[in-house]
Formats: structure tokens, C-alpha cells, sequence
């Protein structure tokens, strides 16, 4: 079978992989199998997807994501139960088309979470139950998304509410991007510390990791993790990949500037293999409190990343509209031909 990234991390850390239909099937499908030991459906188990109209479900996907992790003896991480994006129009209007009331819309809450989440209990180890929800500008708190219209800020706590009810075993996450921007970071704090204070079951926090090959800096990911493990709660890195494009040159060392796709240079390749050494350092200094480590994708053959921009343009991170020019962000461990990048023996040589 060959020694694989979980091989070489397993007295750290689960490695885990983003996986689509396509991902599972194929030539890719062994080598999720020989590297990674979870994995989380990229979008199969999203609201809109999952549960597009009020009485209709959609398992067929992920309970396939589900039969193939199971099969392989993987971990699964479900994402997600709450967020702006990807969420089913009908769910916050009602039959004239009118927004629902709070009380409506806390109940169709409830009846998703508690449908989905019983649906893979004892399968599903770990949930993202609440994504995305602090505001970008630092002089904002939450982001002013129909939930919040809606309900106010009380949908985060009763999102979990209902998790912990469906399934009290599942580990409860609350998921974010540019978790390590001081601002942004404390006010996630400050949300965490909310939720703990109240009793609320949540059991840790999610640091999307979409980074780039120079920031956030190794000093601001060590100190947004010790800000978060200050709060007693644990850390996974949930959606990692390391776009190789920049806006601005690292160091004057010939990063490509957008919109230009230079292609993936062997400078290109050492910087990227230096970067994944040092967060890897890191990650593995704190494995006490980080107990996941998850790529958004398999290889670079397929980026999410490739359809914003290479990662840079306009809102990639948020998950925002993808454009129309591929822009290829080279961002994982393995190649467009499935092969294992020098970033890859940087992360596993140690
Ligand atoms: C992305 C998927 O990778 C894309 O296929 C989809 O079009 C949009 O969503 N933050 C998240 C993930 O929490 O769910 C997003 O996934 C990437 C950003």
C-alpha cells in the first residue's frame, strides 16, 4: 500500500481531505485512500444541496461520501448545518414569498439539523454546525445574513442546541476564514467565549486555513491558535490549501501577480514546499490542542480556487461567485497528475 501523509502523521493528527463524487471514484479514489484518513463532503451535505425544497431530501451523495469513508475506515467531518451560502431560498420565505417569522424559521432550523444530523449519528464524529457567521469589517460583530435578519444572533446557539441534541456524541464546530486577522479573530472570540458562557454545546473552533504563500504569517497563526485553546476548546484546520498567486510578491522573490497564470514554476514549488514546512511545523507543535487537519481538495488537477481568481479575487475565501477565467491556484500536495509535490515531502519529513 505505501506509507501515506496519515502514516506519517498519526501520532499528531487525523489528515483529511474536501471530497466530490468525482473525487471518490477513480484514479483519485486510491489515493485518498493511501494518504488521508477523513474527509468532509466538499458541498453534498450543505443545505441547498441536501435539503433543496422544505419536504424533499437529497442523500444520494452524501450517504455515498458516507459508504466511501466507511469502507476506507475514514473519519467524517459534516459540513455544514448553517451558512449564508449555498442555503435554500424557500427556507427563510414562505408561500407568498414574504420573509418567515423568527419562530418559523428556528423550527425549519430544527427539523433540518435534527434530520441530517440523526441521519449519520454514530457516522459523523465531527460537525461544522455554524459557518461563516462573524462579519468581515472590523467595526462589525455578525454577519447581517438572512439568519440574522431573521432571528437575531440566537440562531447560533440553538444551531448547536439541536446538534447536541440529535447526536451528543458528535463534536460541535463553529467554522471560519481568516480566523488569524487580529480583528476578525477576536471578535470570533468573543463569539466563542458567548457561546461557552451561555453553556451552549460547542466543542471547538475551525480555522478554514486558505492561505496564500505569505500570510497570514507563522506569528499569526500561533497566535490566533493560542487565543483559541485559551478559551479551552480544541482546533482543526479545516479548509487548507496555499494558493501560489499573490497580489504582491513575497519578498520581491517573483510571485505571479493576478490575472497572469505563470504556471507553476519551480521557484514557485520551493516557496510553496517552504510555506507547508513551516505551517506543518506549527500545526505539530500544537498537537495538544489541534486534533484535525483537513485540505479543501485532492490535487491541484482540481482547486475550487481555480474558478476565484486563483484564491485572490474578489471574495474567494467567502465562497463568493465564482468568474469565468480559470486562473490556476496550484494549492495542495499533489500535482495536476496526482503526484506527490515537493510540498508534500516538506510536510512529511520531520
Ligand atoms: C466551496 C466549494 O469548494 C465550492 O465547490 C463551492 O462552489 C463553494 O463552496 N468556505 C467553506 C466551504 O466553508 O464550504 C467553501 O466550499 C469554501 C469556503
Amino acid at each position: 500500500a505505501g506509507k501515506g501523509l496519515k502514516d506519517y502523521y498519526k501520532n499528531y493528527f487525523p489528515i483529511g481531505v474536501a471530497v466530490n463524487m468525482a473525487a471518490i471514484s477513480g484514479p483519485q479514489a486510491a489515493l485518498i485512500g493511501r494518504e488521508f484518513n477523513s474527509v468532509t463532503p466538499e458541498n453534498d451535505m450543505k443545505m441547498g444541496l441536501i435539503h433543496p425544497s422544505e419536504h424533499q431530501y437529497n442523500w444520494t451523495k452524501a450517504d455515498a461520501i458516507v459508504e466511501f469513508a466507511q469502507l476506507h475506515h475514514m473519519k467524517i467531518r459534516g459540513h455544514n448545518l448553517l451558512w449564508h451560502n449555498q442555503a435554500p431560498a424557500w427556507m427563510f420565505r414562505d408561500s407568498s414569498g414574504n420573509l418567515v417569522t423568527k419562530q418559523v424559521l428556528l423550527q425549519r432550523l430544527k427539523d433540518h439539523i435534527t434530520t441530517v444530523v440523526k441521519r449519520y449519528k454514530g457516522k459523523i464524529y465531527a460537525w461544522d454546525v455554524v459557518n461563516e457567521a462573524v462579519d468581515d469589517s472590523a467595526d462589525k460583530y455578525l454577519r447581517n445574513s438572512l439568519w440574522y435578519q431573521i432571528c437575531g444572533e440566537d440562531f447560533i446557539a440553538k444551531a448547536f442546541e439541536y446538534a447536541h441534541e440529535a447526536d451528543p456524541d458528535a463534536q460541535l464546530f463553529y467554522n471560519d476564514y481568516n480566523s488569524e486577522i487580529p480583528s476578525k479573530r477576536d471578535r470570533i472570540c468573543r463569539l466563542l467565549k458567548s457561546l461557552i458562557d451561555a453553556k451552549v454545546p460547542i466543542d471547538g473552533v475551525g480555522m478554514q486555513g486558505h492561505w496564500s504563500l505569505i500570510s497570514p504569517t507563522p506569528a499569526r497563526i500561533r497566535e490566533a491558535i493560542d487565543k483559541y485553546a485559551a478559551l479551552g476548546i480544541r482546533i482543526q484546520i479545516t479548509e487548507l490549501d496555499i494558493t501560489v498567486r499573490s497580489k504582491q510578491p513575497a519578498n520581491g522573490a517573483g510571485v505571479a501577480p493576478l490575472p497572469v497564470d505563470s504556471g507553476y514554476t519551480p521557484q514557485l514549488a520551493q516557496q510553496q514546499a517552504d510555506r507547508y514546512q513551516s505551517v506543518f511545523k506549527i500545526f505539530r507543535d500544537y498537537k495538544k490542542v489541534i486534533t484535525g487537519v483537513t485540505f479543501w481538495n485532492v490535487s491541484d488537477r482540481y482547486s475550487w480556487l481555480d474558478s476565484r481568481g486563483g484564491g485572490l479575487a474578489g471574495g474567494a475565501a467567502a465562497g463568493g461567485p465564482a468568474g469565468k477565467t480559470i486562473v490556476k491556484a496550484y494549492p495542495l500536495l499533489f500535482d495536476v497528475n496526482l503526484q506527490r509535490k515537493q510540498a508534500y515531502w516538506a510536510v512529511t519529513r520531520f
